[in-house]
Order: structure tokens, then sequence, then C-alpha cells
């Protein structure tokens, strides 16, 4: 029984065009309706005791898929806050957001900045919406700006684990609990690989739009039943 909290949930939101398809609907049908769970998720995660969710909604290498999708995707941020916003504030939620946002079109940026000022002094479940983000991206980042403070002279050569994390993109989160794959797929798809080097995994048959409070109840309740020996002995 691993008795360990299970502080940060991270979840890679998948199978909505899938979800869609079955229903008769086009894609974006199923990123809106995926969207509305994004809500649903984090108020049961928040129940559920979780202290960080980390969401997987746009990775760098969605920019291949059709303009008319990617251009759907780009204007669900501006539709979620405006339907969710002010409960997330009341509830005492923190939006956080991870990713390259310098490359978003002008008005997401600006709707996803707003969210993260707008509750910025919130102390409650902090959301941490993954925009635009790639793992293999970020990692190589924070070793430019690592490299660039040694020739500046502010670090040494030479750092370890905890020193290169404070480079990251998530140097504010704890490391990942437990990392949840809705729809099927077995694979990580460039999410961050660094902090979930330890995490237990969960991977799910059904599609985003289709998980539950309970489904996410089971998972957590699964975390608690493996052993997390973390290279160690028991
Ligand atoms: C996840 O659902 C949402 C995003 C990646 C933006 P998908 O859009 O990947 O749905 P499937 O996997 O094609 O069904
Ligand atoms: C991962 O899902 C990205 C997000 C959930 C935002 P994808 O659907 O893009 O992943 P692949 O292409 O199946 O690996
Ligand atoms: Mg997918």
């Amino acid at each position: 029984m691993n008795s360990r909290e299970c502080q940060h949930v991270a979840i890679i939101m998948d199978g909505n065009g899938r979800w869609a398809k079955k229903q008769g609907k086009p894609r974006t049908a199923g990123h809106l309706v995926g969207s509305d769970n994004v809500r649903t998720i984090a108020i049961a995660a928040n129940e559920l005791g979780v202290k960080y969710l980390t969401i997987f909604a746009f990775s760098t290498e969605n920019w291949k898929r059709s303009q008319e999708e990617v251009s759907y995707l780009m204007g669900l941020p501006d539709i979620f806050f405006k339907k969710y916003m002010k409960e997330f504030i009341q509830r005492g939620y923190r939006i956080h957001m991870i990713g390259n946002l310098d490359e978003l079109p002008t008005g997401t940026r600006n709707v996803l900045r707003e969210a993260e000022e707008e509750s910025k002094e919130n102390t409650g479940l902090h959301l941490i919406i993954a925009m635009n983000y790639g793992s293999q991206r970020e990692i190589v980042e924070a070793a430019n700006a690592y490299a660039k403070d040694v020739k500046e002279g502010k670090k040494q050569l030479g750092i370890n684990e905890e020193e290169f994390s404070s480079y990251l993109m998530t140097k504010d989160f704890p490391p990942v609990d437990l990392l949840i794959r809705t729809s099927g797929e077995l694979r990580i798809s460039n999410f961050l690989l660094w902090q979930i080097a330890y995490a237990e995994l969960c991977f799910v048959e059904e599609s985003w739009p289709e998980f539950t409070p309970d489904l996410l109840k089971k998972c957590i309740e699964d975390y608690h039943h493996r052993d997390r020996r973390f290279g160690g002995v028991k």
C-alpha cells in the first residue's frame, strides 16, 4: 500500500476526435465536450485531494492537424474561460500555463495570460494547462538557458538534477505522482518526460469526453495500491 499523497496528477486528454466521429459529429465537437470535461475533472480532482492537475491541451506536434481543427483549438480557451473562469476564481483555483505561448495567435495567448493573471492570488488547486507544449523542446530550452547562465558567469558548470529542474517550465510544481492517458493509447507523446521519471502510469480505455469523476477516483485508488519504491527495496 502506497501511502504517499497523490498530490500531482497529469492527464493526456486523448480521444476527442474518435469520440466525436463515433457520434457522427465533426472532430471539433469532441474538443468542445472535452473542454467542458476539464472543468468536471478539475472539480473532482480537487475534491479527491489533488493539489496540482496538469492537462495536455495542445502539443508542439498538434500543428500538423488540419487548419480548421488547429484554428478551432486555438479558439477554445476563450470559450472555456468565458464559461468557467468566474467559477474557478470562486473555487480558489490558480491557473498556470506551460508551453511555448509565443507561437500562439495573439488572441489565444492573451486569453491564457489573463487567466493566469486573474487567478494568481488564489491558493487552491493549481490547474496547469500545457498549450503548445513539447517536453523535448522544454528540456532543450532548459539546457540552452543553463549554458547561457554559465557563459555569463551566473552559474557554475556541473549542476545536479534539482538545479536543472529549476530551468524547466514546471519549476514551481512538484514531480508528477500519477499520469493518466485516456483512449487506450499506450504512449507518452512528448509530455512531461522529465517530470514523470517516477510517476505511476494509468491508461484507460475510455476517451477523454467519457472520462468521469468515478474513473478518476478509480485511477487514484489504484495509485494508492501501487508500491512506489523509487529504486529502493521494500
Ligand atoms: C485529444 O484528442 C485532444 C488533442 C490532442 C488536442 P484527439 O484530438 O487527439 O482525438 P483522437 O485521438 O484523434 O481521437
Ligand atoms: C497528445 O495526444 C497531445 C494532447 C493530448 C494534447 P495526440 O493525439 O496528439 O498524440 P498522438 O499523436 O496520438 O501520439
Ligand atoms: Mg489523439
